[in-house]
């Protein structure tokens, strides 16, 4: 049995067949033809914070899979009380065939999972969002920027040249290990003190020994952006962080996507973010609905990528 944890766990060719499930299905469901590859499944989703994008796509998806999504907050269930996540997870895994959990420390994510019978897939940690990368790198392989070791349907324009701007998160730390295991080219930009996570970095470079990807991080947002053709950013105080969200306002100004620096990536780049979107600080509106945005395809996506997830981890349980 697998559990999705973190793309660190998954070769290239698991995470390139995870988005080729995903691929099938978008398919037929844009041709209205029904998927029941799950059918009377039931998924448990358990959020720890909050969530739109990841709480309908799973629960739409597992549903038009022909399974059913069961919606669990904290704040109604013992967790919120404080019943041992290990009691948890053995609970509601003896009941269901799979759980989806959004949570704060990646270790609290990796207990629920080591004491759980069935997959576990990462909604969102403080260390990685896996699930929001798979659908990043489907929109990109829609808009045609892919690597040439797969086929899609999409006109091939270009290899991807990644520029993430702004807070060293659990995005920044996601691209990471996407780029390195995949084998592309990503700049990551963000100020002294929010870099990505020591350990992360340690574990792409090596990934990317072996995948040929090219990892830069600088200070020097101009620098990433110079000819890349996918701009992303995000939130600068991520969930938990709220308290720190003034004092981070005045570290990140420099790290804005707006026009001008949009202007300096290619002029075919696209612009993705995971989203929510905090218009003014990390990205303008301009940007967000410009021509060259395409967060609602990847919003959309969600549902898509996350049905390639729980197939594959559905079709490799023992
Ligand atoms: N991108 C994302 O995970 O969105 P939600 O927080 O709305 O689920
Ligand atoms: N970095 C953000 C992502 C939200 C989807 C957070 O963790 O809040």
């Amino acid at each position: 049995m697998r559990h999705f944890l973190t793309l660190k766990d998954f070769t290239k060719d698991e995470i390139l067949d995870m988005i080729d499930i995903a691929i099938k299905i978008k398919k037929d469901f844009l041709q209205s033809k029904s998927t029941p590859l799950m059918k009377n499944k039931i998924l448990a989703m358990i959020f720890e914070k909050n969530s739109t994008r990841t709480r309908v796509s799973f629960e739409a998806g597992i549903y038009q899979l022909g399974g059913m999504g069961m919606f669990l907050s904290s704040k109604d269930t013992q967790l919120g009380r404080g019943e041992p996540i290990k009691d948890t997870a053995r609970a509601i895994g003896s009941m269901v065939d799979m759980i989806m959990l959004r949570t704060y420390s990646q270790e609290r994510l990796e207990e629920f999972a080591s004491y759980s019978p069935v997959p576990v897939i990462n909604g969102l940690s403080d260390l990685f969002h896996p699930a929001q990368l798979l659908t990043d790198y489907l929109t990109m392989i829609e808009c045609g920027i892919y690597l040439l070791n797969r086929q899609y349907d999409s006109v091939h324009i270009a290899t991807p040249k990644v520029a993430y701007i702004g807070d060293g998160n659990n995005m920044a730390n996601s691209w990471l290990m996407l780029a390195s295991k995949l084998g592309f080219e990503l700049t990551i930009a963000s100020p002294e003190g929010y870099m990505p996570d020591t350990k992360v970095v340690q574990d792409a470079m090596s990934f990317a020994q072996i995948s040929g990807a090219k990892i830069t991080i600088t200070t020097c947002p101009k620098q990433a952006l110079k000819g890349c053709n996918v701009v992303t950013t995000d939130t600068w105080a991520s969930m938990g962080q709220e308290d720190e969200k003034q004092e981070r306002k005045k570290i990140f100004e420099d790290y804005c996507v707006n026009d001008d620096l949009m202007s300096l990536a290619d002029q075919n780049a696209i612009f993705l973010h995971c989203f929510p979107a905090y218009r003014g600080q990390e990205v303008t509106d301009s940007v967000v609905e410009g021509h060259q945005s395409r967060v609602f395809q990847e919003a959309q996506n969600r549902l898509h990528a996350q049905k390639g997830i729980m197939v594959w981890l559905h079709q490799n349980r023992i």
